[in-house]
């Protein structure tokens, strides 16, 4: 079996493409591997949260993760600032990072230009954070976007360079785990891009019927074909793109013919993406608020998480100092 960690940061609810684009695949390898799923607190420090938020981010996630169907009876789901083994490692490996290629790293660079009055050296030292994430369980295999790949680069680098310091054979590097041509990427609904967290573009999974109702109708689309079988203009390819994970295939056909023959009514296809974007939130809406409602068993499982990463990273820990030379007394 190989072994799989992938995690998320607690900055903000999860959308639609969140949920397609890797939750999906998460729920596939969680059988078939050993899966350790997070939550990157330690990492959402980076743009300092208000205290009286940070619980709260993180609690959500964690039911969004679990509505959602990760089941942490199978994989090891868990809050990383519980694992506080994962620090000593980060410690470890700052030694062997050389300043020079994280000021190269292009998330960094990019946090520089958008948040220029907050460049702490937690953002410099991300990247060795998210690497002692992953070969604190020695994984294989790293579920992540494309946005991630360098940071799996660095991750790879950094296990290489510590195998080779020691003269050792001990860290797997890690593959990003590529879910193939079966990739899915959702839109947004205003018109272009990728659904993300920005207002009006993206729906969440916690959205009420009435919210994602509305957010549909006010999606961007065009001024309707004019000629038989033209091509999709990019808005209402987008709509049609989330219409092929939620609505039945018939009714995607229907709405496609319509659009053929010019007789499409933008406002019907609408109508009816939202409620089958409905029919698909809503069980895990539900299952959210009753997961949030159920605080003996969200710490059940929380406790129950730590305890299997704690497990896995303290081993590592303690292979790790003996391998640098750390004896005792
Ligand atoms: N950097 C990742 C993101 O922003 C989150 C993350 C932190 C992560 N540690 C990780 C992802 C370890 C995979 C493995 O999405």
């Amino acid at each position: 079996m190989e072994t799989v960690v992938s995690g998320i940061r607690s900055t903000g609810n999860l959308h639609l493409g969140n949920y397609f684009g890797a939750i999906k695949n998460f729920l596939k390898m969680q059988r078939e591997n050993n899966c350790f799923f997070f939550i990157a607190d330690y990492h959402s420090l980076t743009t300092h949260p208000k205290p009286d938020d940070l619980h709260g981010n993180i609690k959500q996630v964690l039911a969004e993760y679990l509505a959602c169907g990760i089941d942490p009876e199978i994989a090891t789901v868990f809050i990383q600032s519980d694992v506080p083994e994962v620090t000593e490692l980060y410690l470890l490996l700052n030694m062997n990072a050389y300043v020079g290629e994280l000021e190269r790293t292009t998330s960094f660079k990019e946090k520089i230009r958008k948040q220029p009055d907050n460049i702490n050296a937690g953002l410099l030292t991300y990247p060795v954070l998210m690497a002692a994430d992953i070969i604190i369980h020695r994984a294989n295999k790293v579920p992540v976007g494309k946005d991630q790949e360098q940071h799996l680069e660095m991750t790879r680098r950094f296990a290489r360079r510590f195998n080779t310091m020691y003269s050792v054979d001990y860290f797997p590097e890690p593959d990003a785990y590529n879910f193939g041509k079966k990739l899915i990427k959702i839109p947004g609904l205003d018109g272009t891009g990728k659904m993300g967290k920005s207002e009006g573009n993206g729906i969440f999974l916690a959205d009420t019927p009435e919210v994602i109702r509305k957010k549909v109708m006010k999606a961007v689309t065009d001024s309707g074909p004019t000629e038989h079988n033209q091509p999709h203009s990019e808005p209402v390819k987008n709509l049609f793109t989330i219409m092929n994970v939620v609505s039945d295939p018939s009714t995607i056909q229907y709405f496609k013919d319509k659009y053929s023959s010019c007789e499409i009514r933008y406002g019907e296809l609408k109508k009816q993406l939202g409620e089958d974007i409905v029919k698909f939130t809503d069980p895990i809406r539900n299952r959210i608020n009753e997961i949030l409602a159920d605080k003996k068993y969200m710490a059940k499982v929380v406790k129950q998480g730590a305890e299997k990463a704690r497990e896995s990273a303290s081993r590592t820990i303690r292979e790790v100092r003996e391998i640098i030379g750390y004896r005792e007394f």
